[in-house]
């Protein structure tokens, strides 16, 4: 069932998510969870790293898989989501190093990197949370609009319009990879439970077409309504399409 509830903004949003993960691992401290990239889930992390600080929660066994990173980015590079997973997730909630992943973007070992973090995420026994965010195209994770719904982690082409909207991170347009390794969409729904977060204007029309338009690989993050456990937050301007 997919529960769409609009809230005041991200706020809200992140505390709401957050408490319910909160929740999840003083219930399960080995909980997994699915980590997102961008300013989206920002509040979450926010939330939940406040909630862990005031309430004393012993993340120590929680693990995280981070649904994507750029191709041929050092890991060391401030936008690398690597860098970004460590400084906004790990370090703010103060999880184990060890237990956050994040799929490799090395050119030299592509090939095996998806089935490795297949693998990885398996022995981990699945994710529990996964959060996402959305494209203003649609996309879940780096899954640009083509992607089919049974797709596992690969490497996938960028297309302009996401090249754009990310070369605010860059110096320029020229610096953003074009290719990226991303969770298919696929391993999204193999996740125990869903949240999709979109805020503001500009994801009105991709969070109309991934709730109410038909499931189509055109549309990725679509593939949400084939999911049994989704809750989508969204403010009133991302509701504004539905
Ligand atoms: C990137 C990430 C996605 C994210 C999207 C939206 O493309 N790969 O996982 O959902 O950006 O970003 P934002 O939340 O900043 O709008």
């Amino acid at each position: 069932m997919t529960e769409v509830l609009v809230v005041a903004g991200p706020a809200a949003a992140g505390e709401y998510v957050a408490d319910i993960l909160a929740r999840a691992i003083q219930t399960d401290p080995e909980t997994v969870l699915g980590l997102a990239t961008g300013s989206t889930p920002l509040p979450i992390y926010a939330a939940l790293a406040e909630r862990v600080r005031t309430e004393g929660i012993d993340v120590s066994s929680v693990s995280g898989f981070a649904l994507d990173e750029y191709v041929g980015i050092d890991p060391a590079h401030e936008q690398s989501y690597h860098h970004v997973i460590d400084a906004e997730v790990t370090q703010t909630l103060g999880l184990n190093p060890e237990r956050v992943h994040v799929p490799s973007g090395n050119p030299d070992t592509l090939e095996s990197a998806g089935a490795a973090y297949e693998e990885a995420i398996r022995a981990a026994g699945g994710v529990g949370w996964q959060i996402l965010g959305i494209g203003a195209n649609g996309h879940i994770g780096f899954n640009e609009p083509g992607s089919p719904i049974d797709s596992l982690t690969r490497q996938v082409p960028l297309t302009e319009q996401t090249r754009q909207d990310n070369a605010r991170f860059f110096d320029s347009i020229d610096d953003v990879p074009r290719h990226a390794i991303t969770q298919g969409v696929g391993t999204i729904l193999r996740a125990g439970h869903l949240f999709l977060l979109a805020f503001g204007e500009h994801k009105a029309d991709a969070v109309a077409r991934a709730i109410n338009g038909p499931v189509s690989p055109e549309i990725p993050a679509s593939a949400i309504q084939q999911h049994p456990n989704v809750t989508v937050l969204l403010d009133a301007a991302a509701a504004s399409g539905l």
